[in-house]
């Protein structure tokens, strides 16, 4: 459920119409509703609530937009960052550093550093030399970092290729059978107190079963641990639950991942922490665009917009699916190509698709655009960074400049030797 809809045939976020928006920020833009976010985050939180004690780290990567974190921050989330780049925006969104997990396979020796003087909660360890890394900078600081060890389960998550992270062929982790070795290290190593566990099999999975899978395996390898004597408190389950992108599609509910857990979980005696990024975050935002011709094709008419793969990478990484529906609908519609104005074909949104009528100057949305949109933009083809607003009722407001490429342009050098 979203807060964009129809208003007297005109598509709104929340009580502001979009063309008010693109005719004051100009187009593309992305759309991000409060009161969605915060329904989200609340749905996600509750339906854990059935769990004795669960700890939210909301995965930044997802969207990392300043504002968004603070509303999440106000809802009681900590956060799950992946660079010292995340972790300063969490930390500057008033996240408290005891509820901020450092995950990432490549934190460097300044990253960790940094997360031990910050005094945040976990780090993630993703291998025994990190781990060993990061017990001789805490203990050179005087301090003791807690962590957990990241297990590569190899489950197959049954997602898109390039997002599947749990297969032991991924980068990710330690081998499973390796693991309870390297657990045993790392807890007899000073400057570290190694916790739990963690696993993160994959993302925009549309079935529990292999994070069920994953999660009793896992559990598994808790007990082994414990049975050699070491202490184990901290189980982080990852994030990775999809959600529909097209019309119709049927996902798993907050429920029901939270009652799978409570069933596979009920005897692990731990804190469960959880790093859900896409369900939080994915239907809280839209991507507006403007059509700027519709050009005739060998079969279908070429809908050319604003918005290209710079603003929304995941058509062209992932084939990913996002609805594309008018603003204005007009009642008609018709089957057309979506491409970007980017210089080579991967800049195309949909292929073939039946889509409402649009026009030269009409304004469309990019639906389910809320998490991996902004976040993954640049400025190829020399084109502005998208700016980013966020609606709350009848307000509104610019949350993230367009950069231009002026601004860009002048951030650049001409060495004295080609000058
Ligand atoms: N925790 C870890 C360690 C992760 O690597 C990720 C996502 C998450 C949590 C959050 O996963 P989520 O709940 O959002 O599925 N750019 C891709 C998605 C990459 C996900 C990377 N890791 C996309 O647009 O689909």
């Amino acid at each position: 459920m979203d807060h964009f809809e129809l208003n007297n045939g005109v598509l709104h976020a929340e009580n502001v119409p979009l063309p008010l928006i693109a005719a004051e920020v100009g187009t593309p833009v992305y759309v991000y509703s409060r009161a969605t976010l915060t329904r989200h985050a609340r749905v996600f939180r509750d339906a854990l609530g059935v769990l004795r004690n669960a700890k939210i780290a909301f995965a930044v990567k997802s969207n990392p937009n300043l504002s968004v974190l603070k509303v999440l921050a106000a809802e009681g989330y900590g956060a799950d960052v992946v660079s010292g780049g995340e972790m300063e925006r969490a930390l500057a969104a008033g996240m408290a550093p005891d509820g901020i997990v450092f995950s990432g396979v490549g934190k460097t020796a300044a990253e960790m550093r940094r997360g031990i003087e910050a005094g945040i909660g976990q780090f993630n360890l993703e291998s025994e030399e990190e781990g060993l890394e990061l017990a001789e900078i805490a203990a050179s600081m005087g301090k003791v970092a807690s962590a957990a060890l990241r297990v590569n389960p190899d489950v197959d998550a049954g997602t898109h290729g390039k997002i599947s992270t749990g297969k032991a062929e991924n980068k990710f982790g330690v081998p499973f059978d390796r693991a309870a070795a390297i657990y045993a290290r790392l807890a007899g190593t000073p400057g570290l107190n190694m916790r739990g566990l963690t696993l993160h099999i994959g993302s925009q999975l549309s079935k529990l079963e292999p994070l069920e899978a994953a999660f009793t395996k896992v559990g598994g390898l808790m007990e082994e641990i414990r049975a050699a004597g070491y202490t184990v408190t901290h189980m982080d389950l990852g994030g990775g639950i999809g959600v529909p992108y097209k019309t119709g599609e049927v996902f798993p509910q907050p429920e029901e991942y939270a009652a799978m857990v409570a069933r596979v979980t009920g005897n692990w005696g731990v804190t469960l922490m959880f790093e859900p990024g896409r369900v939080i975050t994915g239907n809280t935002g839209v991507l507006v665009t403007e059509v700027i011709r519709v050009k005739d094709g060998a079969s279908n008419p070429w809908v050319v917009v604003d918005a290209a793969m710079n603003d929304l990478a995941r058509p062209a990484l992932y084939d990913a699916w996002h609805d594309f529906v008018a603003v204005e609908p007009k009642g008609e519609t018709f089957t057309a190509n979506i491409v970007g104005p980017i210089c080579e074909s991967s800049d195309t949104f949909a292929m073939a698709r039946t889509i409402d009528k649009v026009e030269r100057g009409d304004l469309a949305v990019f639906r389910t655009a809320g998490a991996y949109g902004a976040t993954m933009a640049n400025t190829y083809n020399s084109r502005p960074l998208v700016p980013e607003v966020m609606v709350d009722g009848d307000n509104w407001a610019v949350v993230a400049d367009r950069i231009d490429p002026a601004t860009i342009l002048a951030a650049e050098r001409v060495p004295e030797w080609l000058a």
